[in-house]
């Protein structure tokens, strides 16, 4: 009998390729884009610029980023179909499963569908950008009990989305803060959700089916679940003075805190760092459920690090405060996950982009611990 090899759980550790597309640095907490820090994207660029940036590796100049805006906003229809699923079952699914199963549907109607050249993936990821963002607001809009709201081609990604998704133009402080949530979303390295659309990608199979794959696996509340399981979290302690006894409880019942750890962080996550700011910037202007939710967040923080951060590596993560942010903006906690989609395209079809570029079927092993050769008896003998 071989000996058992080492197996490592989760693929925990192991490195499966590589690529300049970003670096998580979980020692320091500290994360690029393509070399950028997060913190100089954050300051400096949007949520367009940089999907461009990580679709093409370097930043765009003025007449680039108005032609990529124009592609966006000209990809942002919904076949009439896709527009009549959703109507029909926004209300009964679960945003996630609508979101995966009506991108799914797109491919029948893409003529790019089955074509892998690079122009055509190209011409896909973009699209994927727009078509992604547009399913998830009509979600939330006919969930809401409104009708779908026609894309506005004159407005921004960020922009349109609000529009689409509450039926009336937004405000530009909205824009600026979701546009900087959509930014910190946009892209991770080899994160669960982008390494099962590597998967899918490594048969040579196509676009469609790979993005499919990652949105059904970002769902997962281990992964980009965790925002919404966050905010639930947040809602059951109810007030700042329960969360001591909320989260001592829950850390002896073994039960996991959601929006904290991280496979690769050991440390505070740099992305909810910036979030934490924000948060703390937009409560003195926010209604009594968001201040309460954010002093609830700080105090759960605060506990969080005392209890397990130093001595176990546990601290906030992107999810964390996600929550109450998006709260402030009025949107509903079903399409915290859906919204993580809409960012993190352009993160997950830059990588399958690169990793076509020196394909290698994705086929691990698995190490066999059951009996060989058993006698077959048959049926009457059993
Ligand atoms: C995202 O990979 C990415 O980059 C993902 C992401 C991205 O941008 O794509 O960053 C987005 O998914 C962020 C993570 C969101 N998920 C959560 O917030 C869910 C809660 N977190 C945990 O489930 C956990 O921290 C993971 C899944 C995120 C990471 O888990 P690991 O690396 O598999 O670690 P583990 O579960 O083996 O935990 C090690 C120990 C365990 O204790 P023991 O069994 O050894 O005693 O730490 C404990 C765990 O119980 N632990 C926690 C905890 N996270 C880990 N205990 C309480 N609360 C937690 N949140």
């Amino acid at each position: 009998m071989e000996s058992k090899p080492e197996i490592k759980l989760g693929l925990e550790g192991v490195y499966f390729t590589e690529s300049e597309i970003c670096k998580v640095d979980g020692i320091n907490g500290k994360l690029y884009y393509y070399g950028y820090s997060i913190e100089t994207l954050a300051e400096n660029s949007n949520f367009e610029e940089t999907c461009f940036l990580l679709l093409n590796g370097r930043l765009p100049d003025e007449s680039e980023l108005s032609a990529f805006r124009k592609t966006l906003a000209s990809e942002r229809e919904l076949p009439a179909e896709i527009v009549s699923v959703i109507r029909a079952s926004a209300r009964t699914a679960n945003a996630m499963d609508l979101l995966r199963s009506t991108f799914s549907m797109l491919s029948l109607y893409d003529k790019d569908a089955n074509d892998n050249s690079e122009e055509a993936n190209m011409r896909k990821s973009i699209r994927f950008m727009s078509k992604i963002a547009s399913i998830t607001a009509a979600i939330g809009s006919f969930r809401q009990g409104r009708e779908y709201v026609k894309p506005d081609s004159s407005m921004g990604h960020v922009e349109n989305f609000l529009y689409m998704l509450n039926g009336k133009k937004p405000m530009a402080e909205e824009v600026k803060i979701l546009d900087l949530m959509f930014l910190l979303h946009a892209e991770h390295s080899s994160n669960a959700s982008t390494f099962s659309g590597i998967v899918t990608a490594s048969t040579l199979s196509d676009l469609h089916s790979s993005i499919t794959s990652a949105i059904g696996t970002l769902k997962g509340p281990l992964h980009g679940g965790a925002d919404e399981a966050a905010l639930h979290m947040m809602h059951a302690i109810g007030s700042p003075e329960n969360t001591e006894a909320y989260i001592n409880d829950a850390l002896a019942g073994k039960k996991k805190i959601m929006g904290f750890g991280h496979r690769v962080y050991k440390t505070y996550d740099p992305r909810a760092r910036i979030i934490k700011r924000r948060l703390e910037e937009l409560r003195g202007s926010a209604d009594e459920e968001v201040k309460n939710l954010t002093n609830i967040a700080l105090a759960a923080e605060k506990l969080m690090i005392d209890k397990l951060g130093a001595s176990h590596g546990i601290w906030p993560n992107v999810d964390f405060f996600s929550g109450p942010v998006y709260t402030d903006l009025g949107i509903p906690d079903y399409l915290f996950t859906p919204m993580f989609a809409v960012s993190r395209v352009p993160g997950w079809c830059a990588h399958i982009m690169q990793y076509w570029k020196s394909n290698r079927l994705v086929r691990p092993l698995e190490y066999y611990n059951g009996e060989i050769d058993r006698k077959y008896v048959p049926i009457e003998g059993r």
